[in-house]
């Protein structure tokens, strides 16, 4: 597939799976590709926030974003967010829970599987060691 129809493939998936175009989007990789799936996938007037710092120059269809007036918001080494964070999860304001695919335990055979999975892992979010 090529780049373009990568891209709109993951933006009908994301609104599929939202039921429409998402507010808020955080691309915590920073690439052409992932941050132009964020500026598609997110609805007229929402924010996207550039978490990755993959690469210093993108390459993204920005004006298209503009003319739907999303916001691009950065943010650098999560700076001052983390007691916020922190909060969010200890009120269960958020659950994070959704976000674990998978739980591994801690031998040498399962430490490998999970980075196996992880790496190859296709529905892999969140790979959890339990300790
Ligand atoms: C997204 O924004 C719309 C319009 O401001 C609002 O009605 C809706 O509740 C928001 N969705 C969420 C999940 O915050
Ligand atoms: C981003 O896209 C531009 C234009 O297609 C390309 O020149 C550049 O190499 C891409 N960057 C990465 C990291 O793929």
């Amino acid at each position: 597939m090529s780049f373009k129809q990568d891209v709109a493939a993951e933006i009908e998936q994301i609104k599929k799976a939202m039921g429409a175009g998402v507010n808020v989007s955080f691309d915590c990789a920073g690439f052409n590709k992932t941050m132009s799936t964020a500026l598609g996938a997110t609805c007229s007037g929402g924010q996207v926030c550039l978490v990755g710092m993959g690469h210093s120059i993108m390459t993204v269809p920005l004006t298209p974003a503009a003319v739907r007036e999303i916001d691009v918001i950065g943010i650098f080494r999560y700076k001052n967010t983390w007691p916020l964070c922190i909060e969010f999860l200890r009120s269960g304001k958020i659950d994070v829970k959704p976000l674990i695919t998978h739980r591994y335990g801690f031998s040498q055979k399962e430490v490998e599987e999970a980075f196996e999975t992880s790496a190859h892992g296709g529905k892999a979010i969140k790979v959890m060691f339990n300790l």
